[in-house]
């Protein structure tokens, strides 16, 4: 490649135009659109960043692709298998980005090989800035140049950050991207994690398949820590959202804690079942080569899965609080409801619900199926009530109407 190609200087135009004025944004994005075919339920996999941070390299990929098959992981639907960030060198003569050579002394197209060999997809990660959150070498100049490399190693994610952009405009940077992975004619899902501070779910459908609602997540139970929250707190921040979402376009609001030790299976349990009925991607982010069998179940919780993929694409929402303890409901294909009894505080609850509440006539008789358990708990009409919800946890029902 010579040092800027037609590509690069087109990129070069584009990159111009971030700084222009605000209505050139508005021009990048009407222009592109989101492949239709990709991520019509949210995407599943798993990447590195919430355990092994920058500790990323070939030997924990090929070993987490190995373990991503052997656990049942890949069948249950976990495609994605994404390196985050940190596995970046620096770029070369021509300014193509090059692997950390001491990590991926293979490169990244034969890592891909064997990510693509195991029946799984492979995902990368780049910065819309100068350099990315961890400081390795961003794609800002670099957009065409990176998608195409990104391309030719067969990348078929790209999850895209948001440090050192200082005063770029989010919408025109990420439609740079949106127009490069485009450019290259290969299917990449385009993960955007802007952390919400631009309100991307105003605007990013015609960008990106997925848009991180809220800052990191921490593997807490609740509150804000430094930088990250805790998941009912990017609970609070993710539910409002869900009229933004549907099939090919869904709310982020991170990765999964699941396994990574700093809460109990009980809360695990519960931030699951949460992300599923918010339609969340379920990005699982522990050790997967070492995970516990409670972990594992949960992680791998078919029916709760389901529930996530459910092919209607409407996330849930919450629909009455009374202290701690709420009700979410989400529309299912078929004419079900999904019903979701959180109990925050710090003793058992008793939590209740009508049929009126769901959006059901009071006199329709109904099976409720408890998802955890995998049965059928009751047949009844108008009401029902979940005894005993254990504290940080939930009961998660489908209610099916007898007709
Ligand atoms: C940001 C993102 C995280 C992770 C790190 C990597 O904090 O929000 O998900 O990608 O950067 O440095």
């Amino acid at each position: 490649m010579t040092v800027c190609s037609r590509k690069c200087r087109f990129a070069l135009l584009l990159v111009l135009a971030v700084f222009g004025s605000g209505s050139t944004a508005g021009l990048l994005a009407q222009g592109t659109t989101v492949d239709a075919g990709l991520a019509m339920t949210p995407p599943m996999g798993w990447n590195s960043w919430n355990k092994f941070g920058c500790n990323v390299d070939e030997k924990l990929i090929r070993g987490t692709a190995d373990a991503m098959v052997a656990s049942g992981m890949r069948d249950a639907g976990y495609q994605y298998l994404v390196i985050d960030d940190c596995w970046h060198g620096q770029r070369d003569a021509h300014g193509d980005i090059q692997p950390d050579p001491q990590r991926f002394p293979s490169g990244i197209k034969a890592l891909a090989d064997y990510v693509h060999a195991k029946g799984l997809k492979f995902g990368i990660y780049s910065d819309a800035g100068t350099k990315t959150c961890a400081g390795r070498p961003a794609s800002r100049g670099y957009e065409f140049q990176d998608a195409a490399q990104y391309a030719a190693w067969g990348v078929d994610y790209l999850k895209y950050d948001w440090c050192n952009t200082t005063t770029q405009n989010a919408q025109a940077s990420y439609s740079i991207m949106r127009e490069a992975l485009n450019h290259t004619g290969r299917p990449i899902v385009f993960s955007l994690c802007e952390w919400g501070t631009a309100k991307p779910w105003l605007w990013a459908a015609s960008v990106g398949n997925l848009w991180r609602t809220t800052g990191d997540i921490t593997d807490k139970w609740d509150g804000k820590h430094d930088y990250s929250n805790g998941v009912m707190t990017i609970v609070d921040l993710n539910e409002p959202l869900w009229p933004y979402a549907s099939p090919g376009h869904w709310n982020d609001p991170d990765m999964l804690e699941v396994g990574n030790g700093g809460m109990t299976e009980e809360e695990y349990k519960s931030h699951f079942s949460l992300w599923a009925m918010m339609a969340a991607p379920l990005i699982a982010g522990n050790d997967i080569p070492h995970m516990t069998t409670p972990i594992r179940s949960i992680l791998l919780n078919k029916e709760i899965i389901a529930l996530d993929q459910d092919p209607l694409g409407k996330p849930g929402h919450r629909i009455r609080r009374d202290g701690d303890r709420e009700v979410w409901v989400r529309e299912i294909a078929g004419g079900n409801r999904a019903v979701l009894l959180l109990n925050r505080g710090t003793a058992p609850a008793d939590i209740h619900f009508s049929w009126d509440e769901l959006g059901y006539p009071v006199k329709l008789k109904a099976t409720v199926h408890d998802m955890w358990k995998a049965s059928d708990v009751a047949t009844t009409v108008g009401t029902y009530t979940v005894h005993d919800v254990p504290s940080h946890g939930v009961v998660v029902l489908s209610i099916k109407p007898v007709l």
